[in-house]
């Protein structure tokens, strides 16, 4: 049987992939971009091809995995097949000729006796697998299965980041920091990126509340294969009960930190054929804007001058930001499955690169010099933690990366003249008036149902749109919930097509209201006329005090 392709005509044909891919670029290059950048733009690509030959290399070596388990099996059928009645002799055929003459003349000096037949025996050693780390695995057949994908099967793009997230008793943030990562790329990052959400829990309801949340907020997305949303089986879990106790920790954290390790082998393992890099993020961040490009430049960088790297990080915080080779995604897979119960994932990480590059027996300085080597900091930071709230339950998460700047925290917009009266108590300097100019944002606390926050024009105008935003980067969740944005015309003419339900009985019309993303945007019908005023009507109280980051009120005069 010929199976797998020799290392050589396999080194081969990606030298043809790299020159099928290679070649129109030299081209393109040669002709249209000036010389002295056109070198350093062509030694970047072929950094950025290198890299992705590793990851088709690895991608190669699983199918050869695959290949290898069918022909051992195959092999021992065979065997069992054609040499059962000479149990006592394993010899398959010894081929002489590939073997040195003097063992040769060994073996011959050596016939009658029964040692003679141990060549080759039928024997395949058995290595550990993730069954030895993970035995539970082995008392379901479809632990290993998904409970839930979402999915158009994108693969072979340049980034993969991976967002776990879990049922939070007070905020979620998951579908603000959706918004944000997709905010934060260009169209090329769109297309040339995946974003897959592992929800952890094995609540199906739950599951799929999420999936449906995330499919009706980012349907386009969706759609497009830029966003990937999966859960796990219910058997792929231990039963946490049973954690040993380590590092003298509470059993709650002991659980919580072992199923976040067994989380990022999961998510780690089916992002792992995705795409050329990895990047571990959390459910409750922050992303600059252009992450995707700076992230995909840095790595590049690093691989064009010959620097080996194991991590980019991008986040001084836990395991948020940090970057990995696809390719070598498997050594913390492994290394999480082998420890999962005895230390946080961070610390993990921390481990496996010590064991990779530390001497034992020189100093503690030696090591951290090695390891800064091949866990290599980006600044300033491209990520931030927005969440006040861990997801272990009480434990609040200050943690803050020092390393990322400042935020903006609202949109400063020129409004028409306007007279600003709010129901919603303002906390400190945030007052509606001084957010109505563009000074800062708006901050209430608690709005109760009937609360109104008015703009009484100081003189009628045509308005043609509205968009307000609520909650800002630090404070997602403080939104205006079930509020409508209601429109005073000066008179209703007699063609206005307004329906009766969007009356109120003060004379209002509703125009709109926030969506759960926190923003209300869209347009005044000319029919009403002039509009004496505009407010925001709140309907329900709320958990959340209220934050409007964003106000703009577009009168027929003003252009965007
Ligand atoms: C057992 O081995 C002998 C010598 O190698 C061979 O002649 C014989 O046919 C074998 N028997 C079976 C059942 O394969
Ligand atoms: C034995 O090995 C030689 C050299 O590796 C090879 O040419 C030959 O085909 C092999 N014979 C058998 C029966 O496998
Ligand atoms: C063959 O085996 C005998 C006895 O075991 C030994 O004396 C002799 O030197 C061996 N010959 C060779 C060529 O190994
Ligand atoms: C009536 O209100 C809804 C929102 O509640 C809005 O979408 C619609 O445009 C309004 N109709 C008019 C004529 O303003
Ligand atoms: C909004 O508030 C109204 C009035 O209190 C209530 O009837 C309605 O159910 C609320 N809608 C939502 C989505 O909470």
């Amino acid at each position: 049987m010929n199976l797998p392709m020799s290392p050589m005509r396999r080194r081969h044909c990606f030298l043809i992939v790299g020159f099928i891919v290679f070649l129109p670029f030299c081209f393109f290059n040669l002709f249209s971009v000036p010389d002295v950048t056109s070198e350093q733009f062509l030694v970047q690509r072929i950094a950025e091809l290198q890299v992705k030959l590793q990851y088709l290399e690895s991608m190669y070596r699983s199918r050869q995995e695959d290949l290898r388990k069918l022909s051992e099996r195959v092999e021992l059928y065979s065997t069992s097949a054609t040499g059962g009645d000479n149990s006592s002799s394993w010899v398959i055929s010894p081929n002489y000729s590939e073997l040195r003459p003097e063992v040769t003349q060994m073996i011959k000096n050596m016939s009658g006796m029964v040692a003679a037949q141990g060549l080759n025996p039928p024997v395949m050693l058995r290595m550990p697998s993730s069954y030895h780390f993970l035995p539970h695995l082995l008392d379901d057949p479809s632990s290993l299965r998904l409970a839930y994908l979402l999915s158009k099967g994108r693969t072979g793009v340049s980034v993969v980041l991976g967002v776990p997230t879990v049922k939070r008793d007070k905020q979620n943030y998951l579908m603000d920091t959706l918004q944000n990562l997709i905010d934060g790329m260009t169209p090329e990052d769109i297309y040339d990126s995946l974003i897959i959400v592992f929800i952890a829990e094995v609540d199906l309801e739950y599951v799929l509340s999420v999936a449906k949340e995330i499919e009706l907020r980012f349907s386009m997305y969706v759609e497009s294969g830029l966003i990937e949303v999966l859960s796990p089986a219910a058997s792929y879990y231990p039963d946490f009960d049973k954690v040993r106790i380590t590092l003298g920790d509470p059993i709650e954290r002991v659980k919580w930190r072992s199923k976040q390790n067994l989380d990022f082998a999961f998510l780690m393992s089916y992002s792992q054929p995705k795409g050329t890099f990895y990047v571990q993020l959390e459910d409750d961040i922050l992303a600059k804007p252009h992450y995707i490009t700076d992230m995909k430049n840095f790595a590049i960088e690093k691989t064009s001058k010959k620097e080996p790297w194991f991590v980019l990080d991008f986040c001084q915080l836990g395991f948020i930001g940090k970057m990995f080779k696809s390719a070598e995604l498997p050594w913390l897979i492994t290394f999480f499955q082998m420890f999962y119960n005895d230390k946080p994932v961070d610390w993990l990480l921390d481990h496996l690169l010590y064991t990779k590059v530390c001497n034992y027996e020189k100093n503690n300085d030696v090591c951290k010099r090695e390891k800064a080597k091949m866990w290599i900091h980006y600044k300033p930071s491209l990520f931030q933690h927005i969440g006040t709230h861990s997801s272990l339950k009480g434990k609040v998460q200050k943690l803050k990366d020092k390393q990322f700047g400042k935020i903006a925290l609202f949109f400063p917009h020129v409004n028409p003249e306007a007279e600003v009266t709010s129901a919603i108590k303002h906390y400190k300097q945030y007052t509606l008036k001084r957010a109505y100019l563009g000074e800062t944002f708006f901050w209430g606390l608690l709005p109760q149902p009937g609360d109104q926050l008015t703009f009484k024009f100081t003189s009628p105008i045509p308005v043609k749109r509205f968009h307000f935003k609520s909650g800002n980067a630090e404070h997602p969740s403080d939104k205006f919930y079930n509020t409508t944005v209601e429109v005073l015309p000066v008179e209703l003419p007699s063609n206005a097509p307004v329906v009766l339900s969007n009356m109120t009985s003060d004379g209002y019309v509703v125009v709109g209201k926030f969506e759960s993303s926190g923003i209300a945007t869209g347009t005044v019908d000319d029919s009403l006329g002039k509009i004496q005023a505009l407010r925001l009507h709140v309907h329900s109280d709320s958990d959340n005090w209220a934050i409007l980051s964003e106000i703009y009120i577009q009168d027929e005069l003003a252009s965007r």
